[in-house]
């Protein structure tokens, strides 16, 4: 009955699929140099990547034009993996850059841009990364928005926070009137949605292998000045850190 009435709000709010999450942001600059920082092209000329939840290979293939010696995107999803390997071929980077499900190679660097909000099982993405990594390699992470941000919700937040105001079960249903993935809860939506925060990513990466070389949280520019240890999981745009094995 609630979830009816929810779902009938929802449906007056956004009728159609939202146009969100579209990366449009990143436009005409390089999505990699403006959340890694400068210094990134030139830590990862000549050396091996592995780029964990490549989704369509823009960054792997824009990491293989800029100087890395060889790039591996991983993804589940086979149809992303597939454009990302068309994307490597028209730039003519698809000797260097390959695209696949899982890998057994070692790399010196290991990066995961926008997806660790999205893994199922993040504390396992965490071991993984770990034995992906040659004993003096580093993961770079950089993702956002977490689940406590006002568009923390992706797709769900039809309106800032919208995604903590309604229930799970009306925001779904108001999903299947534009997707067909079949999705019962937030964690089953095409590319996987895990609500992290940003104080369960520190428990995680305490539980893991890895431990932290640098943690920076990006404050959402208009919310800067309200930015502080208690305020973090609301006004945090961008989580980034380094990532080295645990000593
Ligand atoms: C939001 S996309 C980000 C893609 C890309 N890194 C970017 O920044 O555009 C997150 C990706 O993580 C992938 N993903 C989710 N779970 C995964 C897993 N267990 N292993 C590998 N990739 C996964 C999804 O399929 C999706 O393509």
């Amino acid at each position: 009955m609630f979830t009816n009435l929810q779902y009938r709000i929802l449906k007056k709010i956004s009728p159609a699929a939202p146009d969100c999450c579209s990366g449009s942001v990143y436009e005409g600059k390089s999505k990699l140099a403006v959340l890694m920082g400068d210094e990134f092209f030139p830590k990862i000329a000549g050396k091996v990547i592995i780029d964990f939840g490549c989704g369509e290979g823009a960054d792997a293939v824009e990491m293989a034009g800029g100087g890395a010696k060889r790039v591996i995107g991983i993804d589940i999803r086979e149809h992303v993996l597939q454009e990302a390997r068309q994307k490597a071929l028209r730039a003519g980077v698809h000797d260097t850059c390959l695209f696949v499900s899982s890998t057994k190679e070692t790399a010196d660097i290991v990066v995961s841009v926008d997806a660790f909000e999205h893994f199922a099982d993040p504390a396992g993405i965490l071991r993984i990364l770990s034995s992906l990594l040659q004993p003096a390699g580093e993961v770079l992470v950089s993702f956002g928005p977490t689940w406590h941000h006002p568009l923390g919700g992706h797709l769900f937040s039809v309106f800032p926070w919208a995604h903590l105001i309604f229930s799970e079960k009306a925001l779904i249903r108001w999903r299947s009137t534009f997707k067909t993935d079949g999705a019962t809860r937030f964690s089953e939506v095409a590319g996987g949605l895990n609500q992290m925060t940003i104080v369960r990513f520190e428990q995680l990466v305490a539980d893991s292998p890895l431990q932290f070389a640098d943690f920076e949280l990006v404050p959402i520019k208009k919310l800067r000045r309200l930015h502080n240890r208690l305020t973090r999981e609301f006004t945090t745009a961008v989580v980034r850190c380094r990532l080295v094995k645990r000593t």
